[in-house]
């Protein structure tokens, strides 16, 4: 088989245009936040992604940023007196709750039918 460079040239242009891609969806995740160290502390209940677990536990996902930053200083601060978030959080620095807060707030809400338990 002879490989004459119009047969080569089609699959490289391929090629270069899966590279090209593949790189502006990495840079397009790096916007999104990372995944926080201790999401797992709130996963059981709000599930990853925002999406609640239980019954009683709100949806978090793409509540605004302030809102979620705000309640959970307010149940570290006990200035939301809810013992089950309470022990959840713990004391947490403010740099966790921010990442936390980030991570929520960046998740995509379904649709309430689909989001309640
Ligand atoms: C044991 C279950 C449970 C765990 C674990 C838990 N939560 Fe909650 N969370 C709840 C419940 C129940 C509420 C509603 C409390 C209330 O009435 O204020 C709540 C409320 C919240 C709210 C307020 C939402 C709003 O709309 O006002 C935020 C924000 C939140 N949780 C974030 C977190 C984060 C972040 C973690 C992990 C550090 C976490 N929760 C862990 C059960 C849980």
């Amino acid at each position: 088989m002879v490989f004459s460079p119009r047969r080569i040239a089609a699959p490289l242009r391929c090629l270069l245009a899966a590279s090209l891609a593949w790189s502006m969806a990495a840079s397009v995740q790096a916007a999104a936040p990372a995944k926080p160290a201790r999401l797992g502390l709130c996963a059981a209940c709000h599930g990853e992604t925002g999406q609640a677990q239980i019954p009683g536990a709100p949806n978090l996902a793409g509540q605004k940023l302030d809102y979620l930053r705000e309640a959970l200083k307010q149940y570290r601060d006990g200035r939301r007196n809810v013992p089950l978030m309470r022990a959840a959080i713990g004391p947490m620095s403010d740099a966790d709750l921010d990442e936390l807060a980030r991570w929520y707030s960046a998740q995509t809400p379904l649709p309430p039918t689909q989001g309640n338990p």
